[in-house]
């Protein structure tokens, strides 16, 4: 598990300066104002910041962007970062400085002097999720991450909305945690131990074993998981800080290892499907968050877990199978699982929980890839209001989502010869077409969003504020839209 450096606040303190060895991060204004630290420190180091302020490389810097200077005189910091950042920063800007700090403090200290500057918090949640690495697996150099400390003017305020931010960081990084880990270590009884830990947090966790989903009905979710060694299980987490009212319901396809089944996958690229759990790991994520930040509201996270696996007792392409809800489904396509797995676990989520509302989250589609690319999640949904309301709040959190279009004119790809539905349609508006097969178990009047985060879940380029690999996107979305729309 990777640890988040914890981070520490304190109130500015200009003797401490000239001694404070590892790095050292200051705020320039677009106009080229420094605080009183940052004049300290340039005086200290014989003016070199100023000389960095006034030259033409300085006015190319972008709002957010940093220079770091190596070694100056005059003081124990091995470098002094310098960031272009206004005293008003919004959340975007203030964490995108983050990230430009912790992309050249390498594995050093750094001490930030926020002065007056608003939104540290974010800036340290910018400094958090850019210093992650997934290194588990690496033998070599593991040094740890040296500690963040951010100097400020007035830290009982700071204090008191960074616990939260630190709260999210960790929700971020657990989600990523869980979806860089390859299939042969997260299994899914794996997967559900490390799930069953957050009952330290307060956290009620369930695991359904495979007789459990058996007595349940679970036909569908459970065929995807005949032909793996590993069990299929549901895990449901219970979040409750807000009374007996009804909770909110996410729901995550975790798939922890799609090789295709026996329409196998073509080799090529075939490792990236260790991520297929992602979704799963995003419910990880913000229910982790809500944890950690003693949310005042109800929300229960259920995770599919299963892994596609061919052999001999592996699920055919023709095969016929029985949804809990009753529903038929003849399985032309055993690569086109995921939906299988959410269509028992969302219709199990609203018998039992009777939710307000849900969503459901998805590495579901190569086509909502081709539709998007890497830069937005594909927003499915029976609810305008919901979807205006998650929009906003992934709109504050600056992760990309685009609303896509449902209609039952796309259901006709969806009917079988011999069952109720078949799970796959043409080649055409697949992800659409995804989308239509899990409206089939969402009760009329229950508001709901389905998210396709195939492109957005684990990236081959770094993001803003992550590394190339998994991204823990959604994270801050849902914990946006918790904690504007339901919690008290
Ligand atoms: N897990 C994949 C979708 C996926 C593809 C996620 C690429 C991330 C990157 C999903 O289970 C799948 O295989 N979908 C098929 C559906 C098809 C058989 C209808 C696909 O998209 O090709
Ligand atoms: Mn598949
Ligand atoms: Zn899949």
């Amino acid at each position: 598990m990777t640890i988040l450096a914890t981070l520490k606040i304190s109130e500015t303190n200009l003797d401490e300066l000239a001694t404070r060895s590892g790095a050292i991060a200051i705020f320039v204004t677009p106009e080229g104002k420094l605080d009183t630290a940052a004049r300290k420190l340039n005086s200290l180091s014989k003016k070199v910041i100023m000389r960095l302020v006034e030259s033409a490389q300085f006015e190319k810097v972008k709002t957010g962007d940093a220079i770091s200077l190596t070694f100056p005189a005059g003081i124990a910091a091995a470098k002094v970062i310098v960031v272009k950042l206004g005293r008003r920063p919004s959340v975007y800007d203030a964490r995108k400085a983050g990230a430009s700090i912790a992309k050249v403090r390498g594995q050093e200290d750094v001490l930030i002097l926020g002065g007056h500057i608003g939104r540290m918090e974010d800036v340290a949640i910018g400094v958090a999720l850019r210093s992650y690495t997934f290194t588990p697996h690496k033998t070599g150099d593991k040094d740890a991450l040296g500690k963040i400390e951010v100097m400020v003017a007035a830290p009982d305020d700071l204090k008191a909305v960074a616990d939260v931010a630190m709260a999210v960081a960790q929700g971020v990084i657990f989600t990523r945690d869980l979806t860089n880990e390859p299939a042969n270590i997260l299994t899914t009884t794996e997967f559900s131990d490390r799930l069953v830990e957050l009952e330290s947090l307060g956290m009620k966790v369930e695991v359904l074993e495979e007789d459990a989903l058996e007595n349940l009905g679970m036909g569908s979710l459970l065929c995807v998981g005949l032909g793996s060694a590993s069990p299929s299980k549901v895990v449901v987490m219970q979040w409750n800080g807000g009374g007996d009212e009804s909770p909110f319901a996410l729901v995550g396809k975790g798939v922890v290892f799609d090789t295709g089944g026996i329409s196998l996958k073509s080799a090529g690229g075939m490792e990236d499907m260790t991520m297929d759990m992602g979704g799963a790991g995003v419910v990880a994520g913000v229910m982790k968050t809500l944890a950690l930040r003693k949310a005042k509201t109800n929300v229960v996270g259920l995770v599919g877990l299963v892994e596609n696996m061919p052999s001999d007792r592996a699920t055919r392409p023709g095969d016929v199978v029985t949804s809990m809800k009753g529903d038929t489904i003849e399985v032309i396509n055993t690569d086109a699982e995921g939906r299988l797995v959410l269509a028992d676990v969302v219709w199990y989520a609203q018998e039992r929980f009777k939710p307000t509302g849900l969503i459901n989250l998805a590495t579901l589609t190569g086509a909502v890839i081709v539709a998007l690319g890497h830069e937005n999640a594909g927003v499915f949904s029976n609810n305008d209001e919901l979807t205006k309301d998650f929009m906003k709040a992934a709109a504050a959190e600056g992760e990309g989502a685009w609303r896509m279009p449902m209609s039952a004119a796309y259901d006709a790809a969806l009917k079988s010869r011999i069952a109720d539905m078949k799970n796959v349609g043409g080649r055409d508006a697949g992800a659409i077409i995804a989308a239509q097969f899990i409206k089939r178990f969402i009760k009329d009047d229950m508001p709901w969003i389905h998210l396709d985060i195939a492109g957005v879940a684990s990236v081959k380029s770094e993001t803003a504020l992550a590394p190339v690999g998994a991204t823990g996107w959604g994270v801050m979305a849902l914990n946006r839209l918790i904690t504007n729309c339901y919690e008290k």
